[in-house]
C-alpha cells in the first residue's frame, strides 16, 4: 500500500481538520489527541468539504470534531460521520477513510 508523508505533526493542530490533496483525492486529516484519522473531504449531502478549517474559509459556520466519539459534524448542515468507519446513519452510507500514523520523525503518514 503506498504511503505519503503529509508533514510534521505540528502542522495538524489537535481538534482541527486539515485538508490535504493526495494524487488528486481531497482528504481531511484530524488530530484527535495525538491519534490521527483521515476521511474523504467531501460530504455526500451536497458535495461540500468536511474539514472545518477549509469550510470556514468558504463561509460555513457549523461543524465540530468530537474527540471522544471520534466523529466529525459536517460544517454545512451538521450530518455526523464516524471518523473510523466513515459511516453516517442518516444517509446510511460511509465515506472512504484512510489509515494515518506517525513515523519516528514525528511526521504524519497517510496510507492509501
Ligand atoms: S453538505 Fe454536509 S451535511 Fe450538507
Amino acid at each position: 500500500m503506498p504511503t505519503v508523508v503529509l508533514g510534521s505533526s505540528e502542522e495538524f493542530p489537535e481538534g482541527e481538520g486539515v485538508p490535504v490533496s493526495v494524487d488528486g483525492t481531497e482528504i481531511a486529516v484530524f488530530n484527535l489527541g495525538g491519534t490521527f484519522r483521515a476521511i474523504l473531504n467531501n460530504c455526500p449531502h451536497k458535495n461540500l468539504p468536511l474539514d472545518p478549517a477549509g469550510s470556514h474559509q468558504l463561509g460555513a459556520v457549523l461543524g465540530a470534531v468530537d474527540e471522544e466519539r471520534c466523529t466529525i459534524q459536517c460544517p454545512w448542515h451538521n450530518l455526523e460521520f464516524d471518523l473510523e468507519s466513515g459511516h453516517n446513519p442518516v444517509l446510511d452510507r460511509a465515506l472512504p477513510t484512510f489509515d494515518v500514523t506517525t513515523n519516528d520523525a514525528d511526521e504524519v503518514v497517510l496510507e492509501y
